[in-house]
């Protein structure tokens, strides 16, 4: 069996890319590195945690000692890196935070990767998983980001992301390590955390509280169905050729004021009220420091080389997830409560 190290698999996409692979790959043995932060929920992925071709490993990817000793024990045939900080307004607050984990972080896995690989570089496959933040803030209407769009990072997450990046792009030049990249659109759908825009705002509209739209909620993402992307993970990382970039996008641009409009329409479907009831929680708010205008993304070359293409439309994709959040309130409570963070102790600890 080959052993595929997936980063991050507590986490909201990593836990929809390793269901993925261990449903689809009985082949592989799959191990969720992940260090439970705020964001890592193990709760995510119940209905696969008992699977014989599937290992839960608690560890830090700033723990370069730890990394070594993991990667000298298995022999790793692939890693998909997904492991990060992974929102804004987090990095505005803490940026240092985001060097440790997305830069050093990932400097420790390419480590550990060239060290464990150093007599077969050509062979093993190191994937980062990254985001088209990484191109910055896009003002003309008619621009998209393409695989040649120069870095731009304008947020410390978004420069955290860029940087690594450029790490794993150097390994491949300069150590001749076997990398690809993949830069991800806005994901939605279920298990995403609730501080991110779709599922903080269901969850509030649900209690009735404040929508909190920064500025005059006029900022454009392309937001694309987690499963989506996780599906091109996989082509990606079974497809993508060495050191290459994919762009990966929904072409579903929506300036937030819409989105949150359309979000509360349905949710007054949903919730048995009257229109237009929902939509009287949103409340501007002080905007977002540097707020990126907009990004959209040209995915023209994961379609036409790999054959990639999004599965659902927006509508759907949105009405999924908030059925996925109605139908799963204990999920979102033991969030929202903090009690997701015993899972590991009263699950897995103890084995
Ligand atoms: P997430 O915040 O939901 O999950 C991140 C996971 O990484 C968590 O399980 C967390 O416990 C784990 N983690 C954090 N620090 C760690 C560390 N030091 N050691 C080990 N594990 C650690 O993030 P997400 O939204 O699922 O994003 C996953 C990846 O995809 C990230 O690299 C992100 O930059 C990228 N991405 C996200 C989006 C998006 O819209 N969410 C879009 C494009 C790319
Ligand atoms: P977010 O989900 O944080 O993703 P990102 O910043 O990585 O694009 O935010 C999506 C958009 O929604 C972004 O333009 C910021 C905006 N936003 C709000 O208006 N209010 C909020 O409470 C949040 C979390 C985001």
């Amino acid at each position: 069996m080959e052993k595929i190290l997936i980063t991050g698999g507590a986490g909201f996409i990593g836990s929809h890319v390793v269901r993925l692979f261990v449903n689809k790959y009985p082949n592989y043995q799959i191990f969720n590195l992940d260090s439970l932060t705020y964001a890592g929920n193990l709760a995510n992925l119940t209905d696969i945690e008992k699977a014989s071709n599937y290992t839960f490993v608690k560890g830090d990817i700033t723990d370069a000692n730890f990394l070594t000793q993991l990667f000298t024990e298995h022999n790793f045939k692939g890693v998909i890196h997904l492991a990060a900080e992974s929102h804004v307004d987090r990095s505005i607050l803490n940026p240092l935070e985001f060097v440790m984990t997305n830069v050093i972080g990932t400097v420790n896995l390419l480590n550990a990767a060239k060290t464990a690989w150093k007599n077969d570089l050509e062979n093993p496959l190191f994937y980062h998983v990254s985001t088209d933040e990484v191109y910055g803030s896009l003002h003309n209407p008619e621009d998209f980001f393409l695989e040649t769009t120069p870095y731009d990072p304008q947020s410390p997450y978004s420069a955290s992301k860029a940087s690594s990046d450029h790490f794993v792009r150097a390994y491949h030049n300069t150590y001749k390590l076997r990398v690809v990249i993949s830069n991800c659109s806005n994901n939605y759908g279920p298990n995403q955390f609730p501080e991110k825009l779709i599922p903080l705002f269901i969850h509030n509209i649900q209690k009735n509280k404040p929508l909190p739209v920064y500025g005059k909620g006029e900022n454009v993402r392309d937001w694309l169905y987690v499963i989506d992307h996780a599906r091109a993970i996989d082509m990606v990382f079974h497809g993508g050729k060495n050191g290459e970039t994919y762009n990966i996008g929904g072409f579903n641009e929506w300036k937030n004021l819409d989105l949150v409009q359309l979000l509360c329409k349905i949710m007054d479907k949903k919730l048995g009220r009257t229109e237009g009831e929902s939509e009287k929680l949103i409340t501007y708010v002080t905007d977002r420091a540097g707020h990126d205008l907009r990004y959209a993304i040209d995915a023209s070359k994961i379609m036409n080389e790999l054959g990639w293409k999004p599965s659902l439309q927006f509508e759907e994709g949105l009405e999924k997830t908030i059925d996925w959040y109605l139908n799963n309130t204990a999920w979102l409570d033991n969030v929202t409560s903090g009690d997701y963070q015993k899972y590991y102790e009263t699950q897995y600890a103890q084995r």
